[in-house]
């Protein structure tokens, strides 16, 4: 295995969290599962954090669900699970093979493990003309009203529309 190689597998495996795979996660409670004991629990915690403790549940690290980025990581800087991360990588690659022009971006970064990873991809291969940027309103999205629902409609249609098309091709 090259050098290159060891480092973005090795990356990979620690943005995921996998070398903390033996360990228990501490998760925080969910508060939009409703049911009275977690609403007690809920109550109690708010006034268990002035004195900086917290009541979390505990999670047993299931590597087929991390794999997958289908669970939610207490650690880890990415959510997205290998596949997606080798999924950047591929298209990552395919850009550069292509000479396609421009920066990347990652929109909705949670943790940043996406970006580090495509910094990471930049940076093993030598280039240092294009930029990763970053976008995130750590809020989710707007609540549609009146005035931007139609544009939320509209962003919806562009979308659909794009798929299509790339599907068509
Ligand atoms: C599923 S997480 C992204 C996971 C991340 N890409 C990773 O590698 O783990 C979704 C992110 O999108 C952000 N987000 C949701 N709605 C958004 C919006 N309307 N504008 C900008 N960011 C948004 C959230 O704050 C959150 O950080």
């Amino acid at each position: 295995m090259s050098d290159s190689n060891a480092y973005i597998g090795l990356l990979k495996k620690v943005l995921l969290g996998l070398h903390n795979a033996d360990a228990v996660e501490y998760k925080p409670l969910l508060p939009n599962t409703p049911s009275w004991r977690l609403k007690f629990l809920l109550a109690v915690h708010k006034i268990l954090r002035i004195k900086k403790y917290a009541i979390v549940r505990s999670a047993e690290f299931d590597l087929e669900k991390r794999l997958n980025g289908i669970d939610w990581p207490a650690h880890a800087d990415t959510m997205i699970g290998l596949k997606r991360l080798e999924n950047i990588e591929f298209c990552f690659r395919e850009v550069i093979k292509d000479n396609i022009p421009g920066d990347f971006i990652e929109t909705g970064v949670w943790r940043g493990g996406s970006t580090i990873f495509m910094k990471a991809l930049l940076k093993d291969s030598n280039i240092n003309n294009r930029v990763v940027w970053v976008a995130d309103s750590f809020e989710g999205l707007p609540k549609p009203d009146e005035k931007n629902i139609l544009r939320i409609k509209e962003i919806h249609f562009i979308r659909l529309q794009t798929l299509l098309y790339q599907w068509k091709k």
